[in-house]
């Protein structure tokens, strides 16, 4: 699977093969999202990451359906909402996200740890039987800390094939993403350029001089070289651009160990140990 920007793809601990660069859709409104989507996969996107709570599942799978690429050409990633943890639920709400998707995901993974109406173990057990049916065929967890994964090994769960986490310059998130890896589980980055807050950040400003590239693009290119699979969000034609032309260039040790050091373990979202959101 290659695009015109080449885009490397990550083998994940269950045999499919994640393109490293994808787009995401969260805050496109759903009027705007088939638009963006074709605009991504114009671009060159392989690769789509939405979520139930997104509220546009729906328009992207009418833009995947109607961009006359192959449906095995494109990877769609959704998540099973807050308020369907139960067992019974993420069996009905993960077979509509994939029909919602244009008949299976390729990866889907419980959104957040908190706010479980059942035991995470159950939940997950639950999700295990959406590869059988078809409806998923790789299975992951988001927001997910060390000691959430460590209870679903103590259940005795298949380990994840990711977990999407926040992360970014400010937030580097050593320990967990070392966790990950030792386990052999993909780190994927949500709010790869923490929603543009990093970009002004002078260091970021300056190694984007050097290579005269933008701070995004230095930014996109700091976590791939870290192994991190990103999905950046725009909704603007020529940064969805952007983002996906960073295959051309690369940063130094000395760059990459600058960048690294901007963290401040500042979140731009809620912190997974807190946050218990149900949507009504
Ligand atoms: N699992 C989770 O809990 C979770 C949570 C959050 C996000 N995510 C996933 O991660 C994806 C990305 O995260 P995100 O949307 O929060 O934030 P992000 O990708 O870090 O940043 C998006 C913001 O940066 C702007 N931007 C994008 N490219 C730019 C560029 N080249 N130059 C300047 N500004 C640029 C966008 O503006 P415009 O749109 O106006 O261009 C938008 O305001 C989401 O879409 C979603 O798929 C997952």
């Amino acid at each position: 699977m290659t695009t015109s920007h080449s885009v490397p793809v990550v083998d994940l601990n269950d045999g499919t093969r994640i393109p490293q660069l994808g787009f995401g859709v969260f805050q496109i409104p759903p009027a705007e999202t088939k638009a963006a989507v074709l605009t991504a996969l114009e671009a060159g996107y392989r690769h789509i990451d939405t979520a139930e709570m997104y509220e546009n599942e729906a328009e992207v799978g009418a833009a995947v359906g109607e961009s006359g690429i192959p449906r095995e050409e494109i990877w769609v990633t959704s998540k099973l909402s807050n308020r369907f943890h139960d067992p019974a639920a993420a069996r009905t709400e993960g077979a509509r996200s994939a029909e919602r998707l244009g008949g299976y995901m390729d990866l889907f993974l419980i959104h957040w740890p908190l706010a479980m109406l059942s035991d995470p173990a159950l939940t997950w057990e639950a999700m295990q039987e959406l590869t059988t049916s078809g409806a998923a065929r790789s299975l992951g967890v988001s927001n997910f800390q060390i000691h959430h994964l460590e209870g679903l090994a103590r259940a005795g769960a298949p380990t994840p094939s990711v977990n999407q986490i926040e992360l970014h310059p400010y937030l580097t998130q050593p320990d967990l993403s070392a966790y990950c890896h030792e386990h052999g589980i993909g780190v994927e980055a949500w709010s790869p350029i923490a929603q543009g807050k990093v970009l002004g950040d002078a260091t970021l400003v300056e190694i984007a001089e050097r290579h005269g590239r933008s701070p995004a693009q230095v930014t996109l290119r700091w976590h791939l070289q870290r192994n991190h699979i990103i999905f950046p969000k725009s909704a603007t034609p020529e940064r969805i651009r952007e983002n996906i032309a960073i295959f051309d260039f690369s940063l130094s040790d000395a760059e990459m160990a600058a960048i690294s050091e901007l963290n401040r373990d500042e979140r731009t979202g809620p912190d997974p140990d807190t946050f218990d959101m149900v949507p009504s």
